[in-house]
């Protein structure tokens, strides 16, 4: 008599080969014949070469796929206003502009970017000619200890070209009207930006006056 688990071993070779014999079936010749995709050395890592703007200069860089912005700017380029605070998009520290838009440069990967161009902190002003949005800060000592600075600095130009576009924010009571920076606008546009000195009061007093010069 036959045993019931050789039937069923028996039963399943039947299908395996017959499940087997049908994807050859439909397979092309020269995929079959294909070679098994190299294997990537022991420890390597998949990078590419990426090109981005910055500051107004090309850079061209060969990086690990997974580096992020901010870490391109400050471990590859040493670039070191851009603040690394959180790492997590929490904390704001890290705003650059991409393309003239506010970012976190923690949460996104410079690959992603490639013909992209980057303004850091270091390409808005310089010491002797410092941008508005810098002169005001100093002016309204809008910072303690400075960490969070750069990245309240670039925020806030961000922020106010958002304005300028007409772009409505989480409290803007018409999003069709023009928005205009009420102290409850700026806030809402700005919490993204942490200060752990607490500078707040100072930093609106820098943003309201460049505000109400340019926007
Ligand atoms: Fe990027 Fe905190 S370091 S948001
Ligand atoms: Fe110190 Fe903002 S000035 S964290």
């Amino acid at each position: 008599m036959i045993h019931p688990d050789s039937l069923t071993v028996s039963r399943r070779g039947v299908l395996i080969a017959g499940a087997a014999s049908a994807a050859a079936g439909t397979l092309p010749t020269d995929a079959m014949a294909a070679p098994d995709a190299p294997t990537p050395a022991p420890g390597s890592v998949p990078s590419a070469r990426v090109t981005l703007e910055i500051n107004g200069q090309q850079h061209t860089l060969e990086l690990d796929n997974r580096t992020t912005l901010l870490d391109t700017l400050r471990e590859h380029l040493n670039l070191t206003g851009t603040k690394k605070g959180c790492d997590h998009g929490q904390c704001g520290a890290c705003t650059v502009l991409l393309d003239g838009v506010r970012i976190n440069s923690c949460l996104t990967l410079a690959v992603m970017h490639q013909g992209a161009k980057v303004t850091t902190i270091e390409g808005l002003g310089t010491p002797r000619a410092l941008h508005p949005m810098q002169a005001a800060f100093v002016k309204h000592d809008g910072y303690q200890c400075g960490y969070c600075t750069p990245g309240q600095i670039c925020s806030a130009v961000g922020m106010l070209d958002e304005v300028r576009r007409g772009i409505p924010s989480h409290v803007s009571a018409d999003i069709t009207a023009r928005p205009l920076l009420s102290p409850d606008e700026l806030r809402e546009r700005m919490s993204g930006n942490l200060c752990r000195c607490g500078a707040y009061s100072n930093i609106a007093e820098a943003i309201t006056e460049v505000a109400g010069v340019t926007a």
